[in-house]
């Protein structure tokens, strides 16, 4: 049987194995799940090697990452390194799911799941790829090597480092990542970009504590006016970024990807409405599609500070934090932006007030080359599969690890992603397609065959 026919005559089992997956709360942000991360680890690293690979789990400070090898294709071919995550985003509020996050549920041909997009449903596509392809006595032409995290929801801490201590054994050509998703529902898409990530949280501080805002209010500085100032600081009247030196990295896009971008089918107005939103903004003299991709952003992910329960209290709150997030472009980078951030912050804070940066999490932004034959050959095999001829997309996400394994490795990232748009990635009600998922797990075996 080819693996085409395998997968066909399989596709129920392999249903019925991501719902197992599906099932298991690996919520890496909690420690309280750090039992069920585990259990994930374990779990997939058992059905890759059911699927015929040499399997096993590497520990680490935080969660475990899985690492499964096939060198059948000898030393002569090609390695691919395939990446993929297994932990999920917290799936709260719960009471906006209309199933719940961990029962894994199908409705309209969708399976609706915490991860089932993001990113298990789409790195258990490329496990039962593999399996398939190497049933009955099949071989690849490219040897494989499967790493799955359990942090990249949490940025990524320790792959950096086992990356760059297995550099040798992880040695690979293309990194092929399954984490993105398509432009349209019925357009297909390939990954030429994400955007780097530079995340901090901002602590204003003032008096040793809370106070009465009558009794001091006025003559004692409130961190929490004070935190407003500064982010009202952070962006000028043309949607720009207002930080002195923001815009010094960034790299103006060749006129033909901008073009390319300029002719995807996009409507501003489908897009505003699909967000209940009157109108849409951001940085002036840019398309949404670049200043979703090409472009870079700072946000307020969250404030938090003061009374904030039922009716009035006349308080002067001591102490007020906002979360704050910049996505990066080429040629930003998180260190340089968090100087910058700092600097600016110590010049707009308001007298009276104490500010602290710290920084959380960060990653490097990433930029592909544009065709070249893995990128064909992906494109050949999404046409193939789903009858359509996929496109060169940007990703407005982060993936951190991506620009570290190219460099570590010497390899290109190739993302071949499944998920369709409004699938709620990070949000309640996430789903993956049916369709997409069993067709999907054809496309990478075909891909598989073509990268030989
Ligand atoms: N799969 C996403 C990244 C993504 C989403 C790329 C959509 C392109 C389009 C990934 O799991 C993710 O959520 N990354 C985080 C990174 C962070 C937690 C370090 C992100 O982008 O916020
Ligand atoms: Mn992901
Ligand atoms: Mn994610």
């Amino acid at each position: 049987m080819d693996s085409l026919a395998f997968i066909e005559a399989n596709l129920d089992r392999f249903r019925d194995e991501l719902d197992d997956f599906l099932r298991i709360p690996s919520v890496s942000a909690k420690s309280e799940h750090d039992g069920d991360t585990r259990a994930a680890a374990e779990w997939l690293c058992a059905r890759l090697s059911e699927a015929g690979l040499d399997a096993g789990i590497s520990e680490t400070p935080g969660h475990p990452i899985v690492v499964a090898e096939w060198r059948g294709a000898g030393s002569d071919a090609p390695t691919v390194l395939i990446y993929g995550h297994y932990d999920v985003q917290p799936p709260e509020p719960l009471e906006l799911w209309d199933s719940p996050p961990f029962e894994p549920t199908v409705r309209d041909g969708r399976i609706y799941a915490r991860g089932s997009a993001d990113d298990k449903g789409q790195l258990y596509m490329h496990v039962k790829a593999l399996e398939a392809s190497l049933a009955d006595g099949g071989t690849l032409p490219v040897n494989v090597v499967v790493v799955a995290e359990g942090e990249e929801e949490v940025g990524s801490p320790n792959l950096v480092p086992f990356v760059q201590a297995h550099a040798e054994r992880l040695d690979s050509e293309l990194v092929l990542i399954s984490d993105t998703g398509w432009f349209t529902p019925d357009l297909p898409a390939l990954g030429f970009s994400l955007r780097g990530l530079a995340y901090f949280e901002l602590h204003v501080r003032g008096a040793n504590t809370d106070l009465h805002s009558g009794e001091f209010g006025g003559a004692v500085a409130n961190p929490a006016n004070a935190l407003a100032r500064i982010v009202a600081s952070l962006h000028d009247e043309r949607g720009r970024v207002a930080i002195p030196g923001f815009y010094d990295d960034v790299l103006e896009w060749d006129a033909e990807t901008r073009a390319r971008i300029a002719a995807l089918p996009h409507s501003d107005v489908d897009f505003a409405a699909s967000l209940a939103l009157a109108e849409l903004s951001g940085e002036e003299g840019f398309s949404t599609l670049e200043r979703l991709w090409i472009r870079p952003t700072c946000d307020v992910c969250g404030l938090i500070s003061g009374y904030t329960g039922e009716g009035a209290k006349t308080v002067l709150p001591n102490h007020a934090v906002a979360k704050v997030s910049f996505r990066l472009v080429p040629n930003q980078t998180p260190e340089r932006v968090k100087a910058l951030f700092e600097a600016h912050v110590d010049t707009v804070r308001p007298p009276g007030v104490r500010v602290e940066v710290r920084e959380l999490h960060g990653g490097r932004p990433w930029k592909a080359a544009l065709g070249g034959p893995a990128f064909e050959a992906a494109a050949d095999a999404l046409e193939e599969a789903f009858g359509t001829r996929p496109v060169p997309m940007g990703g407005g996400g982060s993936i951190p690890i991506v620009v570290d394994f190219e460099e570590t490795l010497d390899a290109s990232a190739l993302l071949v992603g499944f998920s369709q748009p409004g699938c709620n990635l990070h949000a309640p009600n996430e789903w993956l397609g049916v369709e997409n998922f069993e067709k999907g797990i054809g496309a990478l075996a075909r891909l598989y065959q073509r990268l030989g």
